[in-house]
């Protein structure tokens, strides 16, 4: 029966009972009421929701409510209630390019899948029902079975003493970047980094209005003489700058890592300055023969360094799980910071699950597969640019950055080669400092094939010699012969 005093409501209500429901309708299916209706059922199907003591009616959405159809066809105008100041629009996405050497994506020959299968059903069929809780039980710094890993892989790897509660598990390390961001950085404030540097960390740094200053880096990393002049002169300016951001573990782009004498002559500037480190070891699990010197947060006699990590290199970017180590001081503010009510579960509970066994298997078989793609692309890049392509030969990671002759500016190569169908990395992105980095490029080599990786740097070649006359002809042929 209708009562004329019934709340109209459009959705179904949870712990309701549904009338006129036909046998084997669950009343779950609350997305598409009107079809688990009969067709002789009145327009408005009477609901009780007796825990309210009162009725309510949900609308079959046949037929649009009467000021739904007065109302004007032209579409809705969102531009005069946007916030201000936000970025421009982004594009559609469009699928990648045939020959894709952007971004951060790993091998997808490599993603050790059978594994992760199997840690994902044993840990859902022992635990899923946990997922019913938010963070699973185990509190807002992320699944203690994987922090508890964390624990021990630090040790090992990088030399830090942590315990579970120094670790947060974020959406990937960009949230973490997000949130250490978000405790230290007001609009105005000044950060050193290195100035050839991850674009996601300088966009970040340029959106909040603070003031990244470059600092040149060497085959031992950042440069310490230019961080101690930089360190002087602003102090003679008065400005404390709010962190020393660093990726000293195969930096992204240059691939470099930082020596353990820089390491410890960048700790006594950061001391002596009272300037915190902030430490993005993003990349430390990708070094060809597995050798690296202690994280700076291990060397830090005074708890002076944010550390923050990622499973997207060492497993697979699209987990999005990375990791904030920091000292409790830092972490209780970066706790108030995280509202997202926990990052991913499942994945969580499956690298927790995979971990332990595969982690220390899986990573050398991932370094030796991109080996041989880092092989390829110098190869290439030998092949068909000559002497034109100057790069070191990295001791890990899955970039090479190539500097060109001066006369080539990158962004109008990358602009010329997405037409061609290829997708490269124009150095100014990747820099604070754009005179240095105009001709130079970042190449990822670790998710295009070996034939993709040949191909393309093929017709990146045709474009540049096209676009700015090298490489010359003449060059390749020699090398050929
Ligand atoms: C230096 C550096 N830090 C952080 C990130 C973010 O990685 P993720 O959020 O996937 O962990 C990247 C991604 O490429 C990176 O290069």
């Amino acid at each position: 029966m209708v009562n004329a005093n019934s709340e109209r409501v459009e959705r179904w209500i949870p712990g309701s009972r549904v009338k006129n429901a036909r046998p084997g309708m669950t009343g779950l299916d609350h997305l598409t009421p009107h079809r688990s209706v009969a067709p002789t059922t009145q327009r408005s199907m009477l609901i009780s929701n007796k825990s309210k003591n009162r009725e309510a009616f949900m609308n079959p959405p046949s037929s649009p409510p009467a000021a739904a159809q007065s109302a004007s066809a032209a579409p809705f105008d969102y531009s005069a209630v946007f916030a201000r100041d936000l970025p421009a629009p982004a594009a559609k996405w469009n699928g990648f390019s045939k020959y894709h050497f952007v971004g951060g994506n790993n091998d997808p020959e490599l993603v050790p899948v059978d594994r992760l299968l199997a840690a994902s059903n044993a840990v859902i069929a022992r635990e899923g029902k946990n997922l019913a809780t938010y963070n699973l039980l185990t509190g807002p710094q992320g699944y203690k079975p994987l922090r508890e890993f964390l624990v021990g892989k630090l040790k090992r790897d990088a030399g830090m003493v942590c315990s579970a509660d120094d670790i947060m598990i974020t959406s990937g390390s960009l949230q973490g970047l997000d949130l250490v961001n978000n405790v230290f950085l007001q609009p105005g404030d000044t950060v050193l980094i290195e100035q050839d540097c991850y674009e996601g960390s300088i966009k970040r740094l340029t959106k909040r209005g603070v003031t990244a200053i470059g600092l040149p880096v060497d085959d031992d990393g950042l440069r310490t003489d230019a961080l101690a002049n930089a360190l002087k002169d602003l102090k003679a300016r008065g400005v404390r700058p709010k962190y020393i951001y660093t990726i000293p573990t195969v930096q992204n782009p240059t691939a470099t890592i930082m020596s353990e004498a820089r390491r410890r002559e960048l700790l006594a500037l950061s001391e002596e300055y009272g300037v915190p480190v902030f430490e993005d070891d993003c990349y430390a699990d990708l070094i060809w023969d597995g050798k690296r010197p202690p994280a700076l947060y291990a060397m830090s006699k005074t708890n002076g360094v944010v550390y923050i990590g990622s499973f997207s290199k060492s497993v697979a970017p699209a987990l999005r799980v990375g990791y904030i180590v920091a000292p409790w001081e830092v972490m209780s503010r970066i706790l108030s910071m995280k509202t997202d009510a926990g990052s991913g579960a499942l994945e969580q509970m499956v690298l927790a699950e995979f971990c332990p066994d595969h982690f220390y298997d899986h990573v050398p078989r991932l370094n030796r597969g991109l080996r041989k793609k880092c092989e390829a692309l110098m190869e290439a890049l030998a092949e068909q640019f000559g002497t034109a392509a100057e790069f070191d030969d990295p001791k890990g990671g899955i970039f090479l950055w190539v500097k060109l002759p001066d006369n080539v500016d990158t962004l109008k190569l990358y602009q010329a080669a997405l037409k061609a169908g290829v997708a490269i990395n124009p150095g100014v992105e990747w820099s604070v400092n754009a005179p240095h980095a105009k001709s130079r490029l970042r190449i990822c080599f670790a998710s295009p094939s070996v034939e993709q990786i040949r191909d393309g740097i093929a017709v990146l070649a045709d474009v540049c010699r096209k676009e700015f006359g090298v490489p010359e002809r003449s060059a390749n042929m020699e090398k050929r012969v």
